[in-house]
């Protein structure tokens, strides 16, 4: 159930309709505008409305689709010369950008890159893997895509970098990862706790786990529950791996090299499959292949959860031109998943109890339920 508020005086709203006193704390501004239109979500049983974002007026943006815009910046994006120009302007914005934000990318990258993690390698690599084209494509100003020990290094600042960009009111990187991260597992349990007769978590799986944060909230969120994350790169699987090492936990992280449309695990193994930050990567055809296979692994009254861009998000509506230009260059497959009907295709694949919720000001997440 969407609900539509006006609110008066505030432009950025994070937290709840009905917990004003958090705003100071989740940074929240006053707005220099009157009255802004926005998005209350009521994701709760009870009717408490949890998240309220602010939706954009068009169904996604301009730059993003089959729009003149669109076209006319893929065709600039597509004349080699500028492409290399864009490519390197949006990793020398990505990085001074998180610089600027306290993010000390050039360090982090270093200490990853002079660490012991290549030993990591040939005990998370499966050799005998077989990459789906789209996963060979140049990525994140990447040539090798996620298939490099450099974007597998580059990978933490990266993802600290599209928190801080998602939340950036928030004071701090802990404060951002707590409303992003915090209403992305709020959204996943409210939805197993609503829909799942057992409502027991015993088994999680995230695909698409890069180097393991999202698999590492879960893990936190879930302790009791054994959690595995998967990813098709090795390198981003070295990382998890060794990164998890210097914090054991009573139920460690299972982590496997393998594609998500075609997992090789046993049908119904997992009460929840999350899939954060990774449709925006894949053609339309890997989405529905994922979707399909979360389904098989998934028990009945098992939650699906997909958390990503939000085609409604007014700030994603808004980005200047430059922003939108660079974003589009490093990502492939934007256009192809901003004009996908994510829910049409989960109900395709089977999946009930279909609802989606800003749960930040750029990200959706949508939650579905095998049937029991
Ligand atoms: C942006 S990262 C995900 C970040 C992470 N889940 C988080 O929230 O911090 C997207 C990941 O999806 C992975 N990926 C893309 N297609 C995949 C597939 N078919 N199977 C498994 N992983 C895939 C990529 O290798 C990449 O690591």
């Amino acid at each position: 159930m969407v609900l539509r508020a006006p609110i008066r005086g505030l432009s950025a709203i994070s937290g709840s309709a009905d917990a004003h006193g958090r705003r100071r704390r989740l940074g929240i501004r006053k707005a220099d505008c009157s009255v802004v239109r926005m998005a209350a979500y009521d994701v709760s049983s009870g009717g408490r409305q949890m998240f309220a974002y602010e939706e954009g007026e068009l169904e996604r943006p301009k730059w993003a689709g089959q729009t003149p815009l669109s076209r006319f910046v893929g065709a600039v994006i597509s004349f080699k010369p500028l492409y290399s120009l864009l490519k390197l302007g949006a990793r020398q914005v990505l990085i001074s950008t998180a610089e600027k934000k306290n993010i000390p990318w050039r360090e982090m990258t270093k200490e990853i890159l002079e660490s012991d993690v290549y030993k990591e390698l040939e005990s998370v690599q499966n050799s005998s893997i077989v990459y789906p084209d789209y996963y060979l494509n140049p990525f994140h100003a990447y040539d090798e895509g996620n298939l490099s020990w450099l974007a597998a290094a580059e990978a933490e600042a990266a993802t600290m970098s599209m928190v801080r960009r998602a939340i950036p009111n928030a004071s701090s990187l802990d404060e951002a990862n707590e409303v992003m991260r915090g209403n992305w597992l709020q959204a996943i349990e409210r939805h197993h706790l609503q829909y799942s007769e057992t409502s027991v978590i015993r088994d999680i799986l995230d695909v698409g786990c890069s180097i393991g944060v999202s698999t590492r909230y879960l893990a936190g969120k879930f302790p009791t529950a054994q959690v595995t994350g998967m990813d098709l790169s090795p390198y981003f699987l070295a990382v998890a791996q060794y990164k998890e090492k210097s914090c054991p936990r009573r139920n460690p992280i299972c982590w496997i090299h393998a594609n998500g449309e075609d997992t090789g695990l046993p049908s119904k193994s997992f009460d929840i499959v999350s899939l954060a930050a990774v449709l925006h990567e894949c053609p339309e055809r890997a989405i529905v292949g994922l979707m399909s296979e979360a389904f098989r692994l998934l028990r009945p009254g098992g939650t699906i959860a997909l958390t990503d861009q939000a085609p409604k998000s007014k700030i994603l509506q808004e980005l200047s031109p430059a922003l939108f230009t660079l974003l589009k260059s490093t990502e492939p497959f934007l256009d192809e998943y901003y004009l996908t009907d994510l829910e049409g295709r989960l109900k395709e694949a089977g999946f009930v109890n279909i609802q989606t919720s800003l749960t930040d000001p750029r990200h959706m997440t949508v939650t579905a339920t095998v049937p029991q």
